[in-house]
């Protein structure tokens, strides 16, 4: 059974409750149920893995290299995660970021991610349809197993 890896960073465990008018209504519960309803006519489960910890998302993208591919949303770790840029570059598969608001409307803080150049693409500011259209992605790009 392929899996798809749907990896969210700091502070995204909260959604639903953290800054509604920001990033939106949705749980991470009912991100991880849209994202697992795109895949699931390809056979494709989806791991959800949520920590607020960069080593903990580290530990679990090196523990998934046998997966498809990946949705990963880093949060603000997209400023500055050097270790977690370092460990999607060693990640054999094709990732898409996603951002559910759109940063670059934001603070200047927020207009550069350290994980975009290894992407295969970026979506942002499309709130938690980005997901969904994250995993249209890859089910286009990810050749047929
Ligand atoms: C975010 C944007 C980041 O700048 C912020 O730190 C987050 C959420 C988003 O999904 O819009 O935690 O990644």
């Amino acid at each position: 059974m392929s899996q798809l890896l749907l990896l969210n960073g700091p502070n995204l465990g909260i959604l639903g409750r953290r800054e509604p008018e920001i990033y939106g209504t949705d749980t991470l519960a009912d991100i991880e149920a849209a994202v697992a309803e795109e895949v699931a006519p390809r056979g494709w489960k989806v791991t959800a893995v949520q920590h607020e910890s960069e080593g903990q998302l580290i530990e679990a993208v090196q523990d998934s290299y046998d997966t498809v591919g990946a949705i990963v949303n880093p949060g603000a770790l997209m400023i500055a995660g050097w270790s977690l840029r370092d460990a999607l570059a060693a990640y054999p598969r094709p990732f898409v970021e996603v951002h559910l608001s759109n940063v670059w409307a934001r603070e200047s803080f927020r207009h550069e991610s350290v994980l975009a150049p290894l992407a295969a693409g970026v979506i942002v500011g499309l709130g938690a349809l980005g997901y969904r259209l994250a995993a249209r992605a890859l089910l286009a790009t990810v050749p047929l197993d």
